[in-house]
């Protein structure tokens, strides 16, 4: 494992961080234990929830970061891992209607404090955003946060190169902290949908990517395995993996499986190489829910991979 550091957090940071999303519903308390300290017997100390985690499950409201907590105070590790998660998203039967406003803010965060029976939370990502609300509204809000020490870093999920370049610009003329990452969807498989308008979610393209190169921002990936695409045959009927069928990543795929072979690693694990070894990324999070599965993704975080392979990868 490799590690990094970000700004407010005095701990390392491993380049893989464990997402939690179906912890306390998808995988039951047990079975995520055991991908827990598999994760934190390879070196693993970053973890990614949400308070929004299990809410489309009848009675699951806070499942993913009740099951970490309760991981995190009976393994006693709270003091080695570096624990994120997000608030302000919307009501899932209200998409459309933004949280961002401070009190929803700060109810979203007393709820995740007290589930993940702490009274710090590292880094505390906004899961959304919502151009309508002034930048400058929603930093002073955190930054209330940060000043009662309610959580040590700040980043942003699903914003846009736009709204972050703003945020900068409006942290660094008021003296407050800015985000120190931000989260969004990329993988060496490129998204057929970069902006996906029902979810609010954003995906990494051309574009955003030689923005976050100039600018020196953080992107913590997610979907950083592309959901498994490069593990399965490459199949244009197969729906689970719809945001990812076209000729650029055919050809992606076919060449992370070429790469795996000569690397004697999966071809899942090359893919995530890429994110991991690229100039403007280092870092990933990843959903591996079998123990199989984790190893295989802990095994990427150690290859090291030449400018000429990832040239390679990504060739059109
Ligand atoms: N900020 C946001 O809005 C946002 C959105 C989505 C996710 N996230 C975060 O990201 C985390 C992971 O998301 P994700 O599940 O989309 O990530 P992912 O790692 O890209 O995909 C996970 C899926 O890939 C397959 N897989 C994982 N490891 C593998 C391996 N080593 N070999 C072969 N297949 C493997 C598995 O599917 P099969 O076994 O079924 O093939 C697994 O369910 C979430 O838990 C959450 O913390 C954040």
């Amino acid at each position: 494992m490799r590690y990094f550091s970000l700004p407010g957090i005095e701990k390392p940071v491993s380049v893989l961080c464990l997402g939690t999303g179906g912890m306390g519903s998808a995988q039951t308390a047990d079975e995520s234990f055991t991908l827990l300290d598999a994760f934190a017997e390879r070196g693993g100390t970053f973890l990614d929830t949400a308070h929004v985690y299990a809410d489309w499950i009848p009675g699951g409201a806070g499942a993913s970061e009740r099951t970490v907590g309760a991981w995190l105070r009976s393994r006693d590790v709270w003091g080695r891992f570096v624990v994120g998660t997000k608030g302000g998203h919307p009501k899932l039967e209200t998409m459309h209607l933004s949280r961002l406003r401070p009190e929803d803010i700060a109810q979203d965060l007393a709820e995740s404090l007290e589930r993940l029976q702490t009274e710090t939370i590292d880094l505390y990502w906004l899961h959304r955003d919502d151009p309508a609300v002034p930048v400058g509204e929603i930093l002073s809000a955190l930054n209330d946060h940060l000043a009662a020490g309610a959580v040590r870093a700040i980043g942003a999920s699903n914003w846009s190169t736009v709204r972050l370049e703003e945020a900068a610009d409006y942290a660094a003329a008021h003296g407050l902290t800015g985000f120190c990452a931000s989260q969004i969807a990329w993988s060496l498989a490129r998204s057929n949908e970069p902006y996906n308008a029902a979810m609010r979610t954003i995906a990494m393209d051309k574009d955003a990517l030689r923005w976050y190169c100039a600018a020196g921002l953080r992107v913590i990936p997610y979907t950083a395995q592309a959901s498994g695409f490069f593990a399965h045959p490459y199949d244009e009927t197969a729906a689970r993996f719809s945001a990812y069928h076209s000729p650029v990543n055919a050809r992606r795929w076919q060449r992370a499986q070429t790469m795996a072979r000569e690397r004697g690693m999966s071809p899942n694990a090359v893919a995530l190489a890429y994110l991991l070894n690229h100039p403007c990324g280092g870092a990933a999070i990843v959903g591996p829910h079998t123990g199989e599965q984790m190893e295989d993704t802990c095994r990427a975080a150690d290859l090291a991979l030449s400018d000429a392979e990832l040239a390679f990868l990504e060739a059109h």
